[in-house]
């Protein structure tokens, strides 16, 4: 198949930068990475890019295509070229472009050794024995150990792009993988750590990063883990953690989103004062929320029967939150097994069945 490419070239010697155009062509199977191979083998030596595995194991070939982080050797051309569109290749963002498609990623790296990405054991004598951990402790931790440090997701962060000091959605995903961690013994000091500036809190919630990691390791989904485990331990201090707590009172009280008074509620009377300004530059808009919810919600009791269940069957904390990907995973396969289709919810190794609306919690 002919299989034409848009790739951004970038000398740091010169500073020179341009768009050129390549056409190759490739076997039918042939990846985004095989091109790269045959543009450079073929047509231009001068092509920098990284790779190494070809199988998606190695976390090498990171680039962006047609604006979105990929892993070179994960996307197949076919489909593409067959559309007769041709992609524009550009390095990864949110790092310095050493050349052409090759990033540096020291500052990834130094993000990576902010987080202390080894197990803290509390010990300093292994033993006579091994240590044995269950298969539903390593659970816990199965999505955040699938990382193979491409950087896809930092390439795609909101925050970072903002901040370049933000630790950053792989950094923080390596992070809950040791908190998670039945052995490790620095949760407390770790959670502390990565509720600085700078951490946790500072992330925008735009769930790129989700979207763009190619292993499904789902970052976002471990920093909401590490909100909700900060939290449990009772490492509130930030103001993202204060508004977090804030809807859950608001919620459990009133069934509402009380916004108005998240202001003075989670930074006090003195700084809300001093927003009224804003407040009142926002009402010509339609933005200002009413300032008192109109009455206690018709199905509050639903809300507090949450809260309370939650509470009672220990969710509260990353545990939750991993149980609901269980959930959406069983859901997602419809409850398949071996021995043919089950109700997700009948293993009770798996997870504590959910309470829905119109439902009654389970006795047990
Ligand atoms: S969800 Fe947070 S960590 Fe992930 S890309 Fe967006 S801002 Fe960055
Ligand atoms: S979380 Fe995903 S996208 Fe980010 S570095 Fe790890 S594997 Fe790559
Ligand atoms: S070359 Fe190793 S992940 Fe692509």
């Amino acid at each position: 198949m002919q299989v034409a490419l848009k790739i951004w070239r970038f000398d740091a010697r010169t500073g020179e930068r341009a768009l050129r155009e390549y056409e190759v062509d490739a076997p039918e199977e042939a990846t985004l990475l095989d091109c790269l191979d045959i543009v450079k083998d073929r047509l231009d030596g001068t092509l920098a890019y990284r790779k190494s595995c070809r199988m998606m194991i190695c976390g090498s070939c990171g680039m962006r295509m047609d604006g979105a982080a990929v892993l070179a050797c994960k996307v197949r051309m076919h489909d593409i070229a067959q559309a007769g569109h041709v992609p524009v290749v550009s390095a990864m963002g949110n790092l310095p472009i050493v050349k052409d498609l090759v990033v540096d990623m020291e500052p990834f790296w130094g993000k990576i050794r902010a987080v202390t990405p080894w197990l803290e054991p509390g010990y300093s004598d292994p033993g006579e024995t091994e240590y044995v951990v269950s298969q539903e402790q390593m659970d816990v931790i199965h999505k955040e150990s699938l990382c193979i440090m491409c950087g896809c997701c930092v390439s795609e962060c909101n925050s970072m792009e903002a901040d370049p000091d933000f630790l950053g959605p792989a950094a923080l995903a390596k992070g809950m993988r040791f908190v998670g961690d039945a052995r490790d013994r620095a949760t407390v000091e770790r959670l502390q750590a990565y509720s600085e500036p700078h951490g946790i809190w500072d992330c925008t919630r735009c769930y790129f990063c989700n979207e763009r990691c190619p292993k499904g390791v789902d970052p976002r989904d471990a920093i909401a883990k590490l909100g909700a485990e900060a939290m449990k331990a009772g490492i509130d201090r930030d103001m993202g953690a204060k508004h977090a707590k804030w809807f859950v009172t608001s919620a459990k009280t009133t069934g509402w989103l009380r916004e108005t008074e998240l202001v003075p509620k989670t930074q006090g009377v003195v700084k809300a004062i001093k927003e009224i300004k804003f407040a009142m530059s926002l009402l010509p808009k339609g933005k200002v929320p009413p300032p008192f919810p109109p009455h206690v919600a018709a199905d509050v009791g639903e809300s507090r029967a949450l809260f309370d269940l939650v509470k009672t069957q220990g969710r509260d904390g990353a545990a939750g939150i991993v149980q609901g990907e269980k959930a959406l995973m069983h859901l997602s396969h419809e409850g398949e097994s071996v021995d043919g289709p089950s109700h997700p919810y009948d293993d009770p190794r798996s997870f504590v069945r959910p309470y829905l609306p119109d439902d009654e919690p389970d006795a047990d």
